[in-house]
């Protein structure tokens, strides 16, 4: 049975946890293919509400193997929080598995973040400060230590040996040498590797082995395309690839076992941190859809910026992913408007331009093409199905799949579990 990878079509936080969430019902297995404690992931239940950062948000099903794989750079401080706090809040996270081939997060990471983003001060690029991207600079660097290494106390060190006098240079008056301490750090990074073990598997192949005895496989990207460090607005991006392609290679599989690609997109948009957003909102309704959308970071808690859905990077992210089916979530926190906008095209220096320029500094000169669609100015999140949305609600979905050029399929229109409306392919919005 062919894998179903779920993405991020915009700058993140487009609601991909309640998406896997409610497709892991019929899952055996969700993969966590990126990215590291810098996503968070939202899933609203009874039981209340769950936020991850590394645990795959499967979890919540009983019946459903949680991968975490080797494209994640994991921080096992914040892993065996985050499983602790789920333990007591009754979770069985017996089926939770780590691969051995992520990369480890150290206590130097996160220094570093904060020394290169203190560094670039005006040009700072408004990371999550968790270390994601010195931790991913080392990786492809050949200088990573990953989760196999934690659990052989000799290869520890020998690692540990060779990188941290580099860092301690790097960090010269940034940091206390707390964090660059080798025998501090072997023996608790060996105590912490202990307490893993259990979960420590060679996750490629428990996920090869789960798809060829045709079991159902959720891979679920973190971040989003307009992030990603070839597409997205770089140097704006974070440092994995949150792409269809980039969970393949997280999850260690090929692109050839792969049959649906969904992109999820908020009915408008939002990203945090710097770097250009064409369709940025200043204004009272900006401050609107932070507010009704709460818009405020899982991880960080930062304001996140706000704007109207921009078609345009839209489409390329639904290009170069494959996307062949689409959600969109935060449909209810349109509902007062009495028009809304969407961004039908780009302007460069008076010119028409097809797709997002690949310098960040003239990505931030683009002038936004406006189309203006009429609001529908009445309640969505009590609708049950498709049929029960609004004629002008439902337009603008229309319109929003005509300009992505992909299916629209599910429809976020609240926080809640429940509040997800399916509508099978090929079927009218
Ligand atoms: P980093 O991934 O912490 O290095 O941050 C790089 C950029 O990606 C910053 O603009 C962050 O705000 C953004 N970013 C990282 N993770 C997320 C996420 O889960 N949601 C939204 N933005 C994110």
């Amino acid at each position: 049975m062919p894998a179903t990878i779920i993405i991020g079509g915009q700058w993140g936080d487009e609601g991909k946890g309640k998406i896997t969430d409610a497709l892991a019902e019929r899952a055996h297995m969700v993969v966590r293919p990126n990215g590291s404690t810098n996503a968070g992931h939202t899933v609203v239940t009874d039981q209340g509400v769950f936020k991850f950062h590394l645990v795959p948000s499967g979890v919540l099903h009983p019946g459903c193997d949680c991968v975490i794989g080797a494209g994640v750079a994991v921080d096992p401080v914040q892993l065996l929080n985050e499983i602790d706090a789920l333990r007591e809040r009754g979770v069985d996270l017996s089926r939770l598995f780590l691969s051995d081939r992520a990369n480890v997060i150290l206590p130097y990471h996160p220094a570093l973040d904060r020394a290169e983003e203190e560094r670039r001060a005006t040009h700072s690029i408004g990371t999550t400060l968790r270390g994601n991207g010195p931790a991913y600079s080392d990786k492809v660097g050949r200088k990573g230590i990953r989760v196999a290494d934690l659990l052989d106390e000799a290869a520890l060190r020998d690692r540990l040996e060779l990188v941290v006098p580099e860092k301690r240079l790097l960090l010269a008056g940034f940091e206390d040498d707390a964090t660059l301490d080798v025998a501090a750090l072997a023996e608790q990074y060996i105590a912490l590797g202990e307490r893993l073990a259990p979960l420590v598997v060679q996750a490629e192949i428990l996920v090869q082995d789960a798809l060829a005895a045709g079991k159902r496989v959720i891979v679920e990207s973190a971040q989003a395309t307009m992030l990603d460090v070839d597409y997205g607005t770089y140097p704006y991006v974070t440092s994995s690839m949150p792409t269809a392609a980039g969970a393949c290679q997280g999850a260690g599989i090929g692109p050839t076992q792969v049959d649906t690609v969904i992109a999820v997109y908020k009915a408008y948009t939002t990203r945090v941190g710097g770097g250009p957003f064409p369709t940025e909102l200043h204004d009272e309704t900006g401050q609107m859809l932070r507010d009704r959308g709460n818009e405020y970071g899982t991880t960080t808690g930062r304001p996140r910026r706000t704007g109207w859905f921009d078609a345009v990077a839209g489409s390329y992210a639904a290009r170069l992913n494959g996307v062949t089916e689409v959600a969109v979530t935060k449909l209810d926190v349109l509902d007062t408007l009495p028009e809304i906008r969407i961004c039908v095209g780009y302007r460069l220096d008076g010119k028409a331009i097809e797709a997002p320029p690949a310098v960040a500094s003239v990505y931030g000169r683009v002038e936004p093409v406006y189309e203006v669609l009429p609001g529908w100015q009445a309640d969505t999140s009590c609708a049950t199905s498709v049929d029960d949305l609004p004629p002008n609600a439902r337009r603008y979905l229309e319109r929003i799949e005509e300009l992505l050029g992909v299916p629209v399929t599910m429809i976020g229109v609240g926080p809640d579990r429940q509040q997800i409306l399916h509508r099978p392919t090929g079927a009218a919005v």
